[in-house]
């Protein structure tokens, strides 16, 4: 049985991956910033007993961070796939008045959180079956794609989370953990909007399809949920 970690799955594309996952069979670890809240997620634990722990994270504060591997482990022996899903889009930002303070949150929720809870995580992983990290990152990060203004602390962020999982393929490759980095589309939910082209369940099984197929050879890419390998 597969047990994989995914972080933000109260809703959107973290709440597809849960259900998905689940369907498949796997064992699964959900965090969300407050699991009283999470109602979706707290009925799917219902419906799935024993296979699905819902715990806290904030992946912007390290304490909640060592929490939670502390108590995955209780839950866990080893790690199959962490999924480094969550993530923030502040929208309506206008050049002219860039702020410190969104600018720094978004950095620290997209950037810094995924490579503190994959460090945290090593050890499970060390101990899973074929392990391996997956991460959402986006297109907006993509600087070879960028053709405009907008979102600058997202795309920022996510440039910078590009960087960062590179360099984790690079030291996890010696413990044969390889890391990947994926667009999902443009995908409706919260973050996406109404007018998103991508279904949620479709960008989730798409990019479940490319965690699937992931292997050593092909760590430290960035591809999106279709397959298609996007430029740095
Ligand atoms: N939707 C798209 O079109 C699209 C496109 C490209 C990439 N992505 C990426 O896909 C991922 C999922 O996005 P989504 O579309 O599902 O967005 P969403 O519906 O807005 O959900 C975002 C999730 O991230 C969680 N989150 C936010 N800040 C957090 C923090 N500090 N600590 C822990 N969790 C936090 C949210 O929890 P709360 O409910 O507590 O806020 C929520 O569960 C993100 O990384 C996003 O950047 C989305």
């Amino acid at each position: 049985m597969q047990r994989i970690l995914i972080t933000g799955a109260n809703r959107g594309l973290g709440l597809e991956f849960a259900t998905q996952l689940l369907a498949r069979g796997a064992h699964v670890v959900a965090t969300c910033r407050d699991p009283a809240k999470a109602n979706a997620l707290n009925h799917l634990a219902a419906a799935h007993p024993g296979r699905l722990h819902v715990l806290p994270l904030d992946v912007s504060q390290p304490a909640t961070i060592d929490e939670l591997v502390r108590e995955t482990a209780l839950v866990f022996d080893g790690l199959d796939t962490l999924i480094n899903n969550a993530g923030v889009l502040v929208p309506g930002e206008r050049f002219g008045s860039l702020d410190v303070q969104t600018m720094e949150h978004t950095f620290r929720v997209n950037a810094v959180g995924p490579v503190l809870v994959t460090q945290a995580c090593a050890d499970l992983l060390r101990r899973g079956t074929t392990p391996k990290v997956a991460n959402v990152s986006s297109q907006l990060g993509s600087i070879g794609h960028c053709g405009s203004f907008g979102t600058p602390s997202y795309s920022i962020s996510k440039a910078a989370l590009n960087m960062g999982m590179v360099q984790l393929a690079h030291a996890l490759e010696p413990d044969g953990i390889p890391v990947l980095l994926l667009h999902p589309g443009w995908a409706r939910t919260d973050m996406g909007g109404p007018n998103a082209q991508v279904d949620p369940a479709v960008a989730v099984a798409g990019m479940l399809r490319e965690i699937d197929a992931l292997t050593l050879k092909t760590s430290g890419r960035f591809r999106d949920w279709q397959g298609h390998d996007l430029p740095w």
